[in-house]
């Protein structure tokens, strides 16, 4: 058995999305009339209170149509230094959008909503326009920090006077729900635009949603055929992604009280060094101390856990629905063992 903790990523399609996909009801998508796909959109828009969505292939393409769609060539849009558009994924939004970001140091994963204000420009002969605002929810390099409520309505409320919109990467928007306890809609009404993933800890094997205004999605599906994510029988994909919206995100908190459950007892091994009081859902960073990263991660392999290093001596682990309390033990004894 692989106990595969490198990301939520990985998990695979279970045999009901799997029977789901072979019978899935399909027409052409680009064209607009894949049946399933479009069931998958009314859905997810529903849930986080939006009134449309679009599915595309992966998050980072969410993202970077909902920044093509929010902007034009040579304006700015503020986000945080750590988050997934600034630093993931692979600069696109200045490749593709032409936009500057503004990258702002946070309060794990929260910007501090005076100081966004400070930096919102109309654009003038000096400054560019800032068009957009972008928060991460749940913040992934901050340790899949969730970000209070307050803090989301305090940014929505400086970027909304003053012009700007908010697009919310929400990759694990339902991690933060199962997490607060808060309806998505509550987080997401601090954002115009909303993007979440259906491959990561709801279990589905590709697929993420832009969710938004109906106006602004039929102008998001320009950005969505130029950059090549128009699919034709997507209908097979969104039939996994139906179940893992209507299942996955209700088991979430087991992936949380695991990942929990790992630092507690990590903080206990020498040399790590780990804070679980920081650990708000199913991600985990933690420094090896005296130990490199990749001797941990070579060491791993041997008995069949996977890991990830983010740094020579800090690694990132995380929890999912194919790893359970077995796995958790087996990855302690084997830090433990290398701790000896
Ligand atoms: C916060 C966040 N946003 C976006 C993405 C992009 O998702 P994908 O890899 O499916 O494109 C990820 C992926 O890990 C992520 O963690």
């Amino acid at each position: 058995m692989v106990h595969d903790f490198r990301s939520d990523t990985v998990t695979r399609p279970s045999p009901a999305m799997r029977r789901a996909m072979a019978e899935a009801v399909v027409d052409d998508d680009v064209l607009g009339h894949d049946p399933t796909t479009l069931e998958l959109e009314r859905e997810g828009a529903a849930l986080l209170g939006k009134e449309s969505a679009l599915f595309m292939p992966s998050g980072v393409m969410c993202n970077l149509v909902a920044i093509c769609t929010h902007t034009r060539p040579g304006d700015e849009v503020i986000t945080e230094e750590w988050a997934h558009t600034s630093r993931f994924e692979t600069g696109g939004a200045g490749a593709v959008a032409h936009v500057l970001l503004r990258t702002l140091r946070s309060k794990r994963g929260l910007m501090d909503a005076d100081e966004i204000g400070r930096w919102i420009s109309g654009g003038n002969e000096h400054t560019p326009k800032t068009a957009l605002v972008c928060v991460e929810q749940t913040h992934n390099f901050h340790g899949g920090a969730l970000l209070p409520i307050d803090g989301l309505r305090a940014i929505a409320d400086v970027a909304r006077s003053r012009g700007v919109a908010v697009h919310m990467d929400g990759a694990r928007i339902w991690n933060a729900v199962a997490a607060s306890g808060v309806d998505a809609k509550e987080h997401t009404a601090h954002a115009d635009t909303v993007s979440f993933c259906l491959s990561k800890g709801l279990g589905a094997p590709v697929g993420s949603l832009l969710c938004g205004p109906a106006e602004f999605l039929e102008r998001a599906r320009f950005w969505r055929k130029r950059l090549g994510g128009g699919m034709r029988q997507s209908g097979i994909l969104a039939a996994a992604g139906l179940i893992a919206l209507r299942e996955g995100r209700h088991r979430l908190a087991d992936d949380h009280r695991l990942a929990k459950r790992f630092a507690t007892s990590l903080a206990d091994i020498g040399p790590y060094v780990v804070d679980p009081d920081v650990v708000d859902t199913n991600i985990v960073f933690f420094d090896t101390g005296t130990i490199e990263a990749a001797r941990i991660v070579e060491a791993a392999q041997a008995r069949n856990v996977l890991l990830y290093a983010v740094g020579p001596r800090r690694m990132r682990i995380v929890t999912h629905h194919d790893v359970g309390d077995e796995s958790v033990d087996v990855l302690l004894e084997l830090l433990t063992a290398l701790a000896r």
